[in-house]
């Protein structure tokens, strides 16, 4: 699916997002294991929490669609009938392989082809350590076969920055016998943490070191998934990129290991309050009220890097805007993501004349650079439909945005509240 974007002066509007992703993944999973049903509202529309939840039904648990609320009635895992799709979804495969890995019977996992060409060795080697069995193509990419064994608690350090490879030994931890010990080199996403602790496990988190105490009885929980504060960014950033804006974004998830993204913005310049501040769930939610700011720009490096990596597409589009540009470093992350993203921001800016630096593990952009209307192109990945759709709205004239639908990855609704708040 192409969709033509044409150029916008104003963005405008009262907004309300669909549910935060990741939550979406850990709520689908941990409330299919829980004894007892579980109501969750707001789950995201996107095609990969919906992966998510096929697949916890492969598995026997129950879910039904109600209201607009699912209700998932979990408890045992059983042998699913055939391989389950895991679509484009990391998120999925890394974490319930961690939930596969100790269930009596071996289950098959894979997905589409980007994720098939998606490192899976950062999972198989701790969950090897904790006694699993899983077969890999190439030893290292999707599909996984996951033979289920009893695992045992281990000490394991991450080496890399990445709360799926966290959340997949903590989900194996809740079956493995002994304490499960994660450290991580940098703080990542926490929601992993603070759903276990709301589901019921007995968790300690000290500093950048979790544990996760033997034998946690999960139970089912009402709950409310925030909207997505990684799809807000590219609202933020249209707001933030037109010459006239006022936009308010409601029930926007704020915990404080995703909003480095306001604090990043707002460094830059940008004009965001946060309003109405509460808890759901043990995850902050509130309003954002964004206006039009000049923009100074800024550098991305070290443990921001780690703490703004699904943001960064939207950013970039901000930054090459921006008055004096903007650098990204210590984001090889980035080059394993559903695109090598370095490169398809690369490649998507040169075909709007803009001009970008790249390195192995980033890239700089001089700002501020206009943007020329151009056919771009998402290659499959959804924040590359959308940052690049964000761009089209400062160009001189309409541009094209080939395989727009991968947006539907995280956000199907983003190309119609995106016409709703640039008219
Ligand atoms: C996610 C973690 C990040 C992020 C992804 C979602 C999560 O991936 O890029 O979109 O929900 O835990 P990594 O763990 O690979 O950094």
């Amino acid at each position: 699916m192409d969709e033509i974007i044409s150029p916008a002066k104003a963005i405008d509007g009262v907004i309300t997002l669909p549910g935060d992703k990741s939550i979406s993944h850990r709520y689908a999973m941990l409330s299919a294991i829980a004894e007892g049903p579980s109501t969750i509202s707001n789950y995201s529309t996107g095609a990969d929490c919906q992966s998510t939840l096929r697949a916890m039904e492969a598995l026997g648990a129950q879910v039904e669609r109600r209201d607009g609320k699912i209700i998932v009635s979990g408890g045992t895992l059983r042998e699913p009938d055939g391989e389950l799709d895991a679509g484009n979804s990391g998120s999925t495969i890394r974490m319930l392989s961690g939930i596969l890995a100790a269930q009596p019977f071996t289950s098959r996992i894979g997905g589409d082809e980007s994720l098939s060409r998606r490192p899976m060795q950062r999972i198989i080697g701790p969950l090897t350590e904790m006694g699993a069995s899983i077969e890999a193509r190439d030893g290292r990419f999707p599909p996984l076969t996951i033979h289920g064994r009893p695992l045992h608690g281990i000490d394991y350090t991450l080496p890399m920055a990445s709360a799926q490879v966290k959340s997949c030994v903590l989900l194996a931890g809740l079956f493995a016998k002994g304490d499960t010990i994660v450290r991580e080199p940098v703080r990542t996403r926490d929601h992993t943490e603070i759903a276990l602790k709301e589901f019921g496990a007995d968790l300690e988190i000290e500093g950048r070191t979790i544990t996760l105490r033997e034998g946690a009885k999960l139970t089912g929980r009402e709950l409310v998934v925030p909207g997505d504060l990684s799809s807000a960014a590219f609202f933020l950033v249209a707001a933030l990129l037109v010459p006239e804006a006022n936009l308010v974004i409601h029930g926007v998830g704020l915990n404080p290991t995703r909003s480095a993204l306001l604090d990043f913005l707002v460094g830059m310049g940008a004009s965001i309050k946060v309003l109405d501040v509460s808890q759901t769930g043990g995850e902050l939610i509130g309003d954002l009220r964004v206006r039009a700011s000049k923009i100074t720009g800024g550098v991305i490096e070290g443990p921001m890097t780690a703490a703004l990596i699904d943001e960064i597409p939207a950013l970039a589009v901000l930054g090459a805007a921006s008055e004096h540009g903007l650098t990204v470093r210590d984001g090889s992350e980035l080059r394993v993501k559903e695109t090598d993203r370095i490169a398809t921001i690369e490649t998507n800016f040169r075909r709007m004349g803009v001009n970008i630096e790249t390195a192995p593990d980033g890239f700089y952009l001089p700002g501020p650079q206009k943007f020329h209307a151009a056919e771009l192109d998402s290659e499959g990945d959804h924040r590359i439909a959308m940052a690049f759709s964000v761009a089209a709205l400062a160009a001189d004239g309409p541009c094209r945005i080939r395989g727009a639908g991968a947006a539907g990855v995280s956000f199907p609704e983003f190309f119609s509240t995106l016409r709703e708040i640039a008219g």
